[in-house]
């Protein structure tokens, strides 16, 4: 942790707190507060962390204002642009992008766990079949600790490594799984001699009465959705497996709490969130109607696929996210798709709308990642199933990262106490 020597002073009452200003390699300087309760019997208030930094880490960093985001370093663009999934993978797990040697050892290292144990799928079959995909994908991915003991000792570094590759590599087959569930079809299980992205393509497509061929431009779509979702530095399902990680929880408990709080439409779950929205919109002439519900105090809509925690600027996903739609669509000659035009038209009245403007509310990457998906196929209930497949590697990084970290704690907000104090109990005849 770097340290600049500033301090900030901070009076409270009398007292006067010398606290240290810890200096980070790129965005804002951070007061560190760690001793405050100790030295001053006060806490901070901050609901929502919208101040607060909950650890120090080398994975990713996102610059709001420029609407930037690096993964160790590497502007998104160009790994969207020049990479592929399974290399981005290794550069957040690792840190560095590998050599050719060291990818092609990384790629057969996955590809050798994409099977799942064969007794999970009764697992699935315990499911209602109108089960919605992330419940089954929280289910099922808690229950690989159930699966796979010799890879739950977080204390093991081999055991760490092994629960790692086993997620990367099986959630695309879990995530098809739950599709091919829900919709009444037999699983596909993953063919080894495909790349990542036409693995996962092909178990949710293909079925046993005919061949399936995977469109290679799909195929690199579809990597580019899993690339540009892949890590997203301190967002709520990270830091919601960091907390789980905390206690001591086994790796794969603490991805399924990572899906779990994913699943939210204000987080993951605004992808599918937004193409309902388009879908309720129906026509270009009601645009103005919704827009109007949005910019309304009294009414909680909101334009799903719009503003950002952390980007006040345009998002850097969703630039890539918009010229990957423009091509996907183009292939698949889909250019008069009703949601199309309504998002296009919505995209263009917000940003001219003072109201989004004065907010910084820009499209982020779910406004167009839906459009993609649905183009290729998925159904909506799919588009939170695939962020979260993209994503584990981003929890998995940062899962890794927490407990190398010395200074690892329990995670334990503290609160603002507002309710009643101390009385006694009453009898329930005296109440
Ligand atoms: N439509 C209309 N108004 C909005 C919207 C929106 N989508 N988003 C924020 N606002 C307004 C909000 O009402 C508030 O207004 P005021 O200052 O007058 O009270 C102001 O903008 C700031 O909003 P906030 O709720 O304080 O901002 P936040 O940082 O807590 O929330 C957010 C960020 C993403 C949850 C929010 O913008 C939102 O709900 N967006 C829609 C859901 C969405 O698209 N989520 C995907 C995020 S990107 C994928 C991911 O990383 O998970």
């Amino acid at each position: 942790m770097a340290d600049s020597k500033k301090t900030a002073t901070l009076k409270i009452g009398e007292q006067v707190l010398e606290l240290p200003i810890l200096s980070p390699t790129a965005g804002p300087d951070v007061i560190d507060i760690r001793k405050l309760y100790a030295q001053a019997g006060v806490f901070t208030y901050d609901p929502g962390f919208t101040s607060t930094a909950a650890c120090d880490s080398t994975i990713t960093f996102i610059d709001g204002e420029e609407g930037e985001l690096l993964h160790r370093g590497y502007p998104i663009d160009q790994l969207a642009e020049k990479s592929h999934f399974l290399e981005v993978c290794y550069l957040l797990l690792y840190g560095e992008l590998p050599t050719g040697a060291e990818l092609e050892d990384f790629e057969n290292r996955v590809t050798n766990h994409t099977m799942i144990h064969e007794q999970m799928q009764f697992l699935f079959r315990g499911f209602r079949r109108d089960a919605h995909p992330m419940a089954i994908m929280v289910g099922v991915v808690g229950a690989m600790s159930a699966f796979y003991h010799d890879s739950t000792d977080i204390n093991d570094p081999w055991q760490r490594e092994v629960a790692s590759i086993r997620m990367i590599a099986k959630m695309p087959t879990i995530a098809a799984m739950a599709f091919k569930y829900t919709i009444g079809q037999p699983f596909v299980y993953p063919r080894n001699d495909l790349d990542y992205a036409s693995n996962f393509l092909r178990m949710c497509f293909s079925v046993p009465c005919e061949e399936y061929e995977v469109n290679p431009i799909l195929a690199r779509a579809m990597d580019r959705i899993f690339t540009l979702h892949a890590d997203h530095e301190q967002n709520a399902s990270t830091s919601t497996v960091r907390l789980a990680s905390s206690s001591g929880a086994n790796p794969f408990a603490c991805i399924a709490a990572g899906i779990a709080c994913l699943w939210g439409p204000a987080h993951g779950g605004a992808n599918q969130a937004c193409l309902e929205m388009l879908e309720d919109i129906g026509s270009v002439d009601r645009i103005p109607e919704f827009i109007a519900r949005a910019k309304d105090k009294n009414d909680s809509y909101r334009l799903m696929g719009f503003g950002h925690r952390v980007y006040k600027n345009f998002d850097p996903r969703a630039k890539v996210m918009k010229q990957s739609a423009d091509e996907v669509l183009e292939l698949l000659g889909i250019d008069n798709n009703p949601k199309l035009q309504v998002a296009k038209e919505l995209e263009r009245q917000a940003l001219e709308d003072p109201y989004f403007a004065d907010k910084k509310l820009f499209p982020n990457v779910d406004f167009y990642s839906g459009i993609i998906l649905e183009a290729m196929g998925f159904p909506t209930s799919m588009f939170t199933p695939i962020f979260a497949l993209a994503r584990t590697v981003g929890w998995i990084s940062q899962w890794k990262e927490q407990l190398d970290d010395p200074q690892l704690r329990i995670g334990r907000p503290r609160q603002l106490y507002q309710g009643a104090t101390m009385r006694d109990y009453v009898d329930v005849e005296n109440r």
